[in-house]
């Protein structure tokens, strides 16, 4: 069963149309700002996100073997988190953030994780190659937020596991307001504030199974999905 329905909002259309952010991006952009903020990522993006990274650990149910792809690896700062038992693949748009994460697995010679530089928006990847598909901390970051959720459910398996950890526009009108008026200013620093979450899971066509507000204040959602 859905978690939303599609119905009007104050913005107005249905959530299947309506707009997800009032901010734009372009590929080349994203690339930049992280090629600057990836010598600062893990103080900055480090502790305050990473109860939201354990939790979504435990809703991977990771089991012996699995394959594990996560969509914008950044500086690999989940690599040490996944069971040596599965195979993880990271791919990331940013060589910098990439160049951060090769260091980081060569130190901690963590060689079930192997790094690959790609698009999120075009995988490489075969139809259903994955167990479990994984977005930490992506889909506000980049141009499409469809397109790259519907790459993630073609290489996940039919049966696997897509989850999505993100912050997405509040439900409280207020707060909503202030994301969308910031949007374009947090772009800056790696993310659209405002990114509309009924919107995304009905126009990417995703049905979670459960969604947990995580982090600080319950800001960010850890969004599970059963690829149907
Ligand atoms: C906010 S960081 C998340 C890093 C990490 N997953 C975490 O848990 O903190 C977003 C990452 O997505 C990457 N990214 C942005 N657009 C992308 C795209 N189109 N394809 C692949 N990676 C992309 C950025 O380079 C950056 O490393």
């Amino acid at each position: 069963m859905a978690l939303f329905e599609r119905e009007d909002n104050e913005y107005g259309g249905d959530v299947a149309t309506r707009a997800l952010s009032v901010a734009a991006v372009e590929t080349h952009f994203v690339e930049r700002v992280y090629g600057k903020l990836s010598k600062v990522y893990d103080i900055v993006f480090g502790p305050t996100l990473h109860p939201g990274r354990l939790s979504a650990l435990e809703h991977m149910r990771i089991q012996p073997g699995d394959r594990i792809l996560e969509v914008g690896v950044g500086t690999g700062i989940n690599a040490s988190l996944y069971p040596r038992h599965c195979h993880v693949t990271g791919i990331d748009l940013s060589r910098s953030m990439l160049d951060k994460a090769r260091e980081r697995v060569a130190r901690e010679g963590l060689q079930h994780v192997r790094l690959m530089e790609m698009d999120a928006s075009s995988l490489t990847f075969a139809d259903e190659t994955f167990d479990i598909v994984y977005a930490p901390y992506l889909v506000s970051v980049v141009p499409d937020p469809v397109q790259v959720a519907r790459e993630m459910r073609r290489v996940c398996r039919k049966g696997g596991r897509i989850v999505i950890l993100n912050h997405f526009r509040s439900p409280n009108p207020v707060l909503s307001r202030a994301e969308r008026a910031i949007s374009p200013l947090t772009v800056h620093i790696g993310f659209k504030s405002d990114l509309d979450l009924p919107g995304f899971l009905a126009q990417a066509d995703l049905q979670p199974v459960s969604i947990e507000k995580v982090n600080v204040l319950g800001m960010w959602s850890l969004v599970t999905c059963l690829r149907a």
